[in-house]
């Protein structure tokens, strides 16, 4: 009795209803958060490697935050893209209070005061070398005095107001030396989204090419900080240290080759778990969707519930605005 003919699975997805009844997974425009390229330039400009995607100037982030507020997009992820002449050898225009990046936030701050916003924490829009930290004589990136730059960083943009900070550098001990300074400094509401897991990726190309970091950076790569994309216990491990250290949310990085870590990590640790759909992961698809191979709607759609399925409470995606639309018109 215990099978065909009497069970049927086929059964329960014969009709639309049945099938909505039985649905684990459903995706909304809660889950989105929207990456946003802004520039120090008037208007809008194209980034060739991702199709559809543009740096903003700071009045036109503001139109489209309007139009992540109204389709309910909970929070903005910033990237600035820095002129070639203010990157140095010590980043310092990271922590500028009047840089683009805390000009951005102020911005946002003051017309969506109910729209959440979220900084990026790392030091390679602004080194001149495009690494994420402070380079010794030989090269490599120097832990503590990196964290110092990014505790530096991080209070600039809590100063300016920025709800959420997310360090994505992968130093050691950042995320509890940010925590302490908050603290210190009486910024005890910011949020810190850690990107405890964030892989030394070939898919950030395109995100490199949008804040111009690519030809700053040239053949060298990040893996004696970013994590072996073969590895994850050490996710784990990483984890676990960014939460003793105060991280409110976690990342894994990018999203859907790492459906498998972001399983673990919220089955370990059952804390807000986020992935990061990538600039790779989006030119993928895109150029797929141009070519007529792909249909964008499904496939956008259907990739950001497998990476919400395996785990994750949200998803940054450069798709958040349309995957939005879409998802209102669905209802
Ligand atoms: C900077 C940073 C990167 C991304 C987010 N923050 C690039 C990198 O680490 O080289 C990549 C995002 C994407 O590819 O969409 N530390």
């Amino acid at each position: 009795m215990s099978s065909y003919p009497y069970v049927r699975p086929r059964r329960m997805r014969r009709d639309e209803f049945s099938r909505r009844l039985m649905r684990e997974t459903v995706l909304t425009s809660n889950d989105l958060i929207y990456p946003v390229f802004v520039h120090e330039l008037e208007g809008r400009e194209a980034i060739p490697s991702m199709p559809g995607v543009e740096r903003l100037s700071i009045d036109e982030l503001l139109r489209v935050a309007e139009q992540a507020s109204e389709l309910r997009i909970p929070a903005l992820a910033l990237f600035p893209v820095t002129a070639p002449e203010a990157k140095s050898l010590d980043a310092a225009a990271a922590w500028d209070e009047d840089g683009l990046c805390q000009r951005a936030v102020r911005a946002l701050k003051r017309r969506f005061p109910d729209l959440g916003v979220i900084t990026d924490v790392a030091l390679d829009p602004y080194t001149s070398h495009g690494q994420d930290g402070l380079l010794d004589d030989y090269g490599y990136v120097i832990n503590d005095l990196t964290v110092e730059a990014l505790v530096k960083q991080a209070l600039s943009h809590a100063a300016a107001g920025v709800d959420i900070v997310a360090p994505s550098d992968m130093m050691d001990g950042r995320i509890g030396e940010i925590r302490g300074a908050l603290e210190v400094e009486g910024y005890i509401h910011t949020r810190i989204l850690a990107y405890s897991a964030k892989y030394a990726s070939a898919f950030y190309g395109p995100f490199r090419d949008a804040v111009g970091s690519a030809s700053a950076l040239g053949k060298a790569d990040k893996k004696t900080y970013q994590m072996d994309p073969a590895n994850t216990d050490e996710a784990l491990h990483e984890v676990s240290l960014d939460l003793a250290e105060g991280a409110d949310m976690v990342m894994v990085k990018p999203g859907m080759p790492y459906v498998d870590i972001v399983r673990r990590v919220k089955e370990e640790f059952g804390v807000p778990t986020f992935a990061y759909q990538v600039s790779g992961e989006y030119s993928m698809l895109k150029a797929a969707i141009l070519n007529g191979w792909l249909d964008e709607r499904a496939c956008v759609l259907e990739a950001l519930t497998s990476i919400k399925r395996a785990g994750a409470d949200g998803v940054l995606t450069y798709f958040a605005l349309d995957a939005a639309r879409w998802l209102r018109e669905q209802d």
